[in-house]
């Protein structure tokens, strides 16, 4: 007789999200493999190589014997060299004791979400998001609260909506500026005004900042650069985006002081730690020449009205203008099919691939998300197909 515990997997698995686009991406990888050309407008992330002297500084610590483990929290020339960018590009000043390395940002953000959130909690975040937050979110058996961001509002959520979301069970509100999916931006005056908000609750805020050198006008701004906000916010950025280095898994965070601790012996029971020779490489990212960050920005500043003007050119279709990251947040709502379907059928039937808004939270309905961190003519390509698919309708 089987025993009742035997071979069956943890209920907490089935609230495990997942992340549309690597499954998009097979998809797509499959459709090739049988020869069929696909515009890749689905993953989120640059198509540029890491920059020479990252990868050079990387090699040299590999041959310099940098292999072993290393601490948890990172070394500490990172944790001094993060620091140091966090107040070089956005004026937040951390000691280097309070930033915690991480094998990217996500695993930074699951453990903030594992460190601080319960059942009974409730945990605020951006919908349409980062679908992982929600995953998380779930996973520890907290309640989930979309906050809705309005596409009226270039996908800035509402400070009303905000204040009457928050109650005395929200644990943790997590913001993210500039935005995955929407492209949106909070400016400084709605990120100040939404600091001062949080400054009264009694919740820990988890500020997702991944994107903040890829902000087209202005500096970027932080909740953690208001007085008193850095003692309840972790400050999220990472390698990945901003220097082209998604597959090195690298990020950190400035942490308040008290979560420390629990974010390293998430780390210790986990990956123990992040490559050293990795982390080598990161301080070069930060603390070596700029222009490629800078070259990217730009390229996706120009690649950025490619894709707006064809998307609003395709009938049926309109798009709001990105004020950062490389995402567009088209509205198909007029089309006569879902978000979903459309999505679906644009891969299989005319060879492009996107993701459907719904892919980001139930407010990303009648939206698709579209990556424009491709190259220029492919991105023409891609548009091409789908006004073309658009017009069979
Ligand atoms: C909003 C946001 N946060 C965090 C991440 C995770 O980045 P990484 O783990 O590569 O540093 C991503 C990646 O797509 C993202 O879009």
């Amino acid at each position: 007789m089987r025993p009742a515990t035997g071979m069956r997997l943890a209920s907490s698995v089935q609230r495990l999200g997942t992340e549309t686009a690597f499954g998009v991406l097979a998809r797509a990888r499959e459709l090739e493999r049988q020869g069929r050309d696909v515009v890749h407008l689905e993953i989120g992330e640059p198509d540029y190589p890491t920059p020479a002297h990252v990868v050079e500084a990387a090699a040299r610590a590999m041959r310099d014997g940098h292999t072993g483990y290393c601490p948890s929290a990172g070394l500490h020339e990172l944790r001094e060299s993060a620091a140091a960018y966090f107040a070089r590009t956005r004026g937040i000043e951390v000691d280097p004791d309070r930033v915690v390395v991480g094998n990217g940002a996500k695993p930074l953000l699951f453990f903030t979400i594992l460190a601080t959130c319960e059942p009974g909690d409730e945990v605020v975040y951006p919908d349409p998001g980062f679908p992982i937050y929600e995953s998380a979110i779930r996973w520890v058996g907290a309640t989930p609260v979309p906050l809705p961001l309005r596409e009226e509002r270039d996908f800035a959520f509402e400070l009303d909506e905000l204040a009457s979301l928050l109650s005395p069970h929200t644990k943790l509100v997590i913001l993210n500026s500039p935005q995955n999916p929407t492209g949106g931006a909070l400016t400084p005056d709605e990120t100040r005004a939404a600091a001062e908000l949080l400054a009264t609750s009694g919740a820990w805020v988890l500020s997702d900042e991944v994107y903040a050198r890829l902000l087209y006008e202005g500096e970027p701004a932080s909740v953690a650069q208001t007085e008193g906000l850095l003692e309840r916010t972790v400050v999220l950025d990472g390698l990945s985006k901003t220097y082209a280095m998604t597959g090195w898994r690298c990020g950190f965070a400035a942490v308040p002081e008290p979560l420390v601790e629990p974010l390293v012996r998430f780390l210790v029971n986990s990956t123990s730690c992040v490559p050293p020779f990795v982390q080598l490489a990161a301080i070069a990212a930060l603390d070596g020449p700029q222009d490629q960050p800078e070259a990217m920005r730009e390229e996706y500043r120009a690649r950025r009205e490619l894709v707006v003007s064809g998307l609003d050119e395709i009938p049926g279709v309109s798009c709001r203008s990105p004020r950062g990251a490389f995402y567009a947040f088209p509205n198909v709502s007029a089309l006569p099919l879902s978000e979903h379907e459309l999505a679906h059928r644009l891969l299989e039937e005319a060879g492009v691939a996107v993701l459907a808004g719904t892919a980001f939270g139930r407010y990303g309905a009648g939206h698709l998300r579209i990556s424009y961190a491709t190259a220029p003519e492919r991105l023409e390509l891609g548009l091409a197909r789908m006004r073309a698919f658009v017009e069979t309708l």
